[in-house]
């Protein structure tokens, strides 16, 4: 068999796939994979690494650390899912972004206004607060706001439980009768994305930095509405030109302006699609 016949073979194997969106899944990665084998004539040492490396990220891998998301964002790989599936919405709509790893689900709600700090870090005080909007036009009263974000020393508090407190800088907010939320909290600073396993390895051995955009991050939800996952991006932040991630949408940058106390503000409205629409 020759290359050409040995990626047919394959793929013609697969033909009695049941699913259709299964068969046409793995028929396109089968093909892609040959693809790159042979475009880049991948010798049997460089597979065995590749093969090592991906048993890394795998071994890496806990309840609290996902290294393959962060092998997918490294590579572009989320934020190029994320266009394909929201590249075309209506442009009136907040821009979408990556999830990360840090998410953590049931954080504790929160009033309106009321602070997610639960943990002296030294951080600058902040306001965030804004309407969530329906792409439609009319703000929506009662949608849910989860938010998380990393401390002053970098670390979201799902990286260092015996620092932080387990709820420290997350939390669901709720918008009041207007669509308005109000979010107490501190600057998010830039940070690296965690480097010390084969990703990290991975970034150094192409020349490149770790680091992130200093952001905000927020899953909003409102019945009748697309759940929008996004980012708020710091306007002073370093990296905004050069996140690890690929995860920076220009439309997603706002100023923290002091206001007379020496507390930053930071207005940012959310607009949500109208599902189905
Ligand atoms: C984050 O923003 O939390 C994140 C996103 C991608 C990789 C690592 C962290
Ligand atoms: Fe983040």
């Amino acid at each position: 068999m020759n290359e050409q016949e040995l990626t047919h073979e394959v793929t013609a194997r697969m033909a009695t796939t049941p699913d259709d969106r299964i068969r046409f899944l793995m028929e396109a990665l089968v093909r892609h994979l040959h693809s790159f084998a042979c475009e880049v004539r991948l010798t049997e040492a460089e597979w065995l690494q590749g093969i090592r490396f991906l048993t890394e990220t795998g071994q890496m891998c806990d309840a609290t650390r996902q290294e393959f998301i962060l092998l997918s964002d490294t590579l572009g790989l989320s934020s190029l899912v994320d266009i394909i599936n929201h590249g075309n919405q209506n442009p009136e709509v907040t821009a979408t972004t990556v999830l990360g790893p840090f998410y953590v689900p049931d954080s504790p709600r929160r009033a309106f206004g009321a602070s997610m700090v639960e943990y002296e870090d030294g951080g600058r005080p902040a306001i965030v607060g804004g309407t969530v909007r329906s792409a439609s036009g009319v703000p929506i009263p009662g949608a849910e706001i989860d938010v998380w974000q990393n401390a002053a020393t970098g670390f979201y508090a799902v990286q260092v439980p015996d620092e932080q407190p387990a709820t420290n800088l997350r939390g669901i907010y709720s918008t009041d009768h207007r669509g308005r939320y109000e979010i107490r909290t501190v600057r998010p600073v830039p940070y690296p994305i965690p480097a010390d396993g084969p990703v990290g390895r991975s970034l150094a051995v192409t020349g490149r930095h770790p680091w992130r955009a200093a952001h905000i991050h927020a899953i909003v939800s409102a019945p009748g509405h697309v759940t929008l996952t996004t980012h708020i991006f710091d306007s002073a932040s370093d990296y905004l030109d050069g996140d690890a991630v690929f995860g920076v949408s220009s439309a997603l940058v706002r100023d923290f302006v002091p206001d007379p106390t020496g507390t930053l503000v930071c207005e940012h409205d959310f607009v949500l699609d109208v599902a189905g629409g």
